[in-house]
């Protein structure tokens, strides 16, 4: 696992984009996963500023996203389609028919789930997939206590992820009970993960995905099993690891690069 720490939101949304952008330059026809969430929001800004600034072309690239929430689709302001179309593909030349957001509104969910695994593996499957943290230490919507062989299928939310998303509803009572997200096992088959976190709030998940056990109590902790992850973390989010990190300048990163 490799651990780059930087000084704040907004060195890790750049890290992150500049680690996207170099993938698609070196791949144009990249699969990449993506995520939603208040910790992207930075990220998607700085490609939607290279694609319009430096001519980052998005038009080979295919996407996967990680979750919805089921109900919730096109026309609900608070669906991860509204989210990803109003953050980053309205600004920038992904292909629509490239675009793959698992449907909320499907009245077949467990079909529906079955079909986005086949389109992930009809496209070759995920080469680098971007991931957020939950203070519980989910990525996608996999909760604590998911078994790591699972797959893209309706998953029930905890009461942490309900409180710690109802920011971006009216009410508590808003925020949808259930959600359709890629599996423990979907998420470990990406050839590359990265994964990104700010804030103290996220401190301990990132401590527990480094230092802790691996456990399906922790989700993030299979990521200790992947050969090939990124976490992007600034100070706040780094600041309960015990271990003391070799730290190194990275020409490519504004802040500072340890390795685990
Ligand atoms: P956040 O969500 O970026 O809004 O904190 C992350 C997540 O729950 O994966």
């Amino acid at each position: 696992m490799r651990i780059v720490i930087v000084d704040s939101y907004a060195d890790m949304s750049v890290t992150a984009a500049r680690l996207v952008r170099n993938a698609i330059v070196e791949r144009s026809r990249l699969v990449l996963g993506l995520a939603t969430g208040g910790t992207q929001v930075g990220m998607y800004r700085e490609l939607v500023r290279m694609h319009k600034e430096e001519g980052l072309d998005f038009s080979g690239v295919i996407t996967f996203n990680l979750d919805e929430y089921l109900g919730l689709g096109p026309g609900d302001p608070t669906s991860y389609y509204t989210y990803m179309h109003e953050n980053f593909f309205n600004h920038v030349n992904v292909k629509p028919e490239n675009i793959h957001i698992p449907d909320g509104k499907t009245l077949d969910p467990e079909a529906t789930c079955r079909a986005y695994e086949e389109a992930i593996a009809a496209a070759g499957g995920i080469d680098l997939q971007i991931l957020g943290i939950g203070v519980n230490g989910h990525i996608g919507f996999n909760e604590p206590g998911t078994p790591f062989d699972s797959v893209t299928r309706p998953v029930n939310l905890t009461r942490s992820t309900i409180l710690a998303n109802k920011r971006f509803f009216l009410s508590e009572d808003m925020v949808p009970r259930r959600a359709l997200s890629m599996g423990i096992k979907t998420i470990m088959n990406a050839r590359r993960i990265i994964l990104l976190a700010s804030g103290r709030g996220k401190a301990r998940a990132i401590a527990g995905t480094v230092e802790g056990p691996v456990t399906c109590e922790l989700p993030s902790s299979v990521l200790q099993l992947h050969p090939d992850v990124t976490l992007i973390i600034d100070r706040e989010a780094s600041s309960l690891l015990r271990g003391r990190y070799r730290v190194q300048g990275t020409e490519d990163s504004p802040g500072l690069a340890a390795e685990v």
